[in-house]
């Protein structure tokens, strides 16, 4: 599968809520709880302004999913990704994760739910590192090579 990042725009609103928004992804998600669609929209329009980068996935073409690299409370680099149901399972979360830490200069976190074994195990193939588990959360860490 050929797989490249391109930078969400306004019109992948809903998109992007489709994926992030739906009830599989919410419940391995750190906050569980449902959102509605005004504050993600709220929440899309205040992120596309911002420099972090948000982008859409596209496998052979096709939009299969979403990963962007926000600051965290600690000022540390994290990323969240989420694909569409029938885009798991092909190498595309792997490719896309590698992809967005090529293109971050720095450190790259994830927080993961320890229960997320695919996630766990998808993060571990693009050789991010476990720092701690506590309260069901493991936390990783992903290092670029030394130049
Ligand atoms: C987690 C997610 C991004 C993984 O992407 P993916 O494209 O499905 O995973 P890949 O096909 O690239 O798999 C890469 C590796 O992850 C692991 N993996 C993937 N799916 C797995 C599963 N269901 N169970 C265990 N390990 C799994 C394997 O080690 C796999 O390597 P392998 O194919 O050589 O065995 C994707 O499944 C997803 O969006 N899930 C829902 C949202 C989510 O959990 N987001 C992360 C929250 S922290």
């Amino acid at each position: 599968v050929n797989v490249v990042l391109r930078a969400a725009r306004t019109e992948d609103c809903e998109q992007i809520y489709a994926w992030n928004c739906a009830p599989d992804v919410r419940a391995v998600s750190r906050d569980a709880r449902a959102i509605h669609f005004d504050d993600h929209r709220r929440w899309f329009a205040r992120r596309l302004k911002q420099a972090a980068p948000l982008w859409i996935i596209e496998a052979n073409g096709e939009p299969a999913g979403t990963v962007r690299i926000d600051r965290d409370e600690h000022e540390r680099a994290s990323i969240s990704i989420a694909l569409g149901a029938g885009a798991r399972g092909r190498g595309i979360g792997r490719r896309a994760i590698q992809l967005a830490c090529a293109r971050w200069d720095g450190p790259v976190h994830a927080e993961i739910l320890d229960a997320n074994l695919a996630s766990r195990g998808c993060f571990e193939a693009c050789g991010f590192v476990k720092l701690e588990h506590h309260a069901h959360l493991v936390t990783y860490v992903w290092t670029p090579e030394a130049p």
